[in-house]
């Protein structure tokens, strides 16, 4: 599995997400996101991070097509349906439970801009990927577009993880985090997007 990404990367030698599952470079999502939401966003960040991680090893050429080809379904299906999570179930139920001094609107305001720039990015990502997939050899600038979108995305997670998943939990009741779990588990039943 994957969660291990980071430390299996590090010596340079085989990459295992070439080996078997093509999912195994990014670990399964959570099945449950009604218990715990904001664990739930933080484990998904954590397969993002993954995501991240691979695409720098695909720009550098040290990965194989099936892994390619997963992660553009990972872009199309998790990316896009963790966006939908954050800005209609997870973001107004942070905002109705701030305070003024939380400063939170600027912070969601940045974090929706970064959110349209990734739709925008993946749609030339997914291009890029999707022609190695049929063979071909990535140009420099593509390589350089991959490690940027992977660079953003990674600095999206930390401001995340880092100001955002903290208010939460400070601010956050229970009853908010049940509807917003519940919100969740909604999109996923009715495969809503
Ligand atoms: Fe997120
Ligand atoms: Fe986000």
């Amino acid at each position: 599995m994957a969660a291990q990404g980071d430390n299996r990367d590090k010596g340079g030698g085989s990459i295992r997400a070439d080996a078997g599952d093509p999912r195994a470079a990014i670990d399964a999502p959570t099945p449950d996101c009604t218990t715990a939401p904001l664990d739930f966003l933080f484990g998904e960040h954590l397969r993002q991070r993954q995501f991240a991680k691979v695409l720098t090893l695909i720009a550098d050429g040290v990965i194989n097509r099936k892994t390619i080809a997963d992660a553009i379904s990972f872009i199309k299906t998790d990316l896009a349906l963790h966006i939908l999570d954050e800005e209609l179930s997870f973001f107004p139920g942070l905002r109705a439970s701030c305070e003024a001094d939380d400063k939170i609107d600027e912070i969601l305001e940045i974090l929706a801009k970064e959110h349209r720039e990734d739709e925008t990015g993946s749609e030339v990502l997914i291009e890029i990927l999707q022609r190695m997939t049929a063979g071909a050899a990535p140009s420099e600038d593509e390589r350089a577009l991959l490690r940027d979108f992977s660079d953003r995305l990674r600095h999206h997670l930390a401001l995340e993880n880092g100001v955002l998943l903290p208010i939460a939990r400070t601010r956050m009741n229970a009853e908010t985090l049940r509807a917003v779990g519940e919100s969740m588990a909604a999109r996923r039943a009715s495969g809503s997007r």
